[in-house]
């Protein structure tokens, strides 16, 4: 049942830059689950970074590699995690499907703008490499939107408030 699955494990889904990373730190230090970082966890199996799997494999490799990270973590059986997933993770209409019995799916969501301002900080996101970064933020996020609510049970905004309070919510309603 649903109830069960939202016990397993916290699942962080969003676009690049809405803090799925830090808030994963917060949660981990609060309950002592164990975290995993998907974009981490290939880039160890791989032995290299995200950027230079896009450049020499292609972005449909990643992907791949993606639906299996998330089918063997389900394999696994893993209990009392919190994953910290890729922007890309819910492209797939299957990882969506993954990510939902993996756990309790939150959608971290900010503002384009914020969004910009957070990930210009540093260049190691080959998507955003382009003259317009701004412009394709912005189609982006609109296009992900209805992934990102299709493969999440809560909804939550990352603008203007603290991670602290954030995973406040996020306990209260697991
Ligand atoms: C991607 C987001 C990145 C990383 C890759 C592709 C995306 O993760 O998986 O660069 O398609 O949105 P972050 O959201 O952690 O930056």
């Amino acid at each position: 049942t649903a109830s069960c699955h939202r016990l397993r494990n916290i699942v962080l889904v969003g676009f690049m830059g809405c803090g799925k990373s830090t808030l994963g730190r917060v949660l981990h230090q609060k309950l002592s689950y164990p975290l995993i970082d998907t974009d981490h966890v290939i880039e160890e199996q791989a032995g290299k970074s995200v950027a230079e799997i896009f450049a020499d494999e292609g972005e449909d490799a990643f992907r791949s590699m993606e639906t299996q990270l998330l089918q063997s973590l389900l394999d696994d059986e893993l209990n009392h995690h919190i994953i910290s997933t890729g922007g890309g993770m819910v492209l797939r209409p299957e990882n969506r499907e993954l990510l939902q019995q993996l756990g309790f799916v939150v959608w971290l969501f900010c503002s384009a703008e914020e969004t910009y301002e957070r990930t210009s900080r540093n260049n190691n996101r080959p998507l955003l490499q382009c003259n317009d970064p701004m412009g394709l933020i912005s189609h982006m996020l609109s296009d992900r939107t209805p992934l990102y609510e299709d493969a999440s049970h809560l909804k939550i905004s990352t603008s203007g408030l603290e991670f602290d309070e954030i995973s406040c919510g996020i306990l209260e309603s697991a």
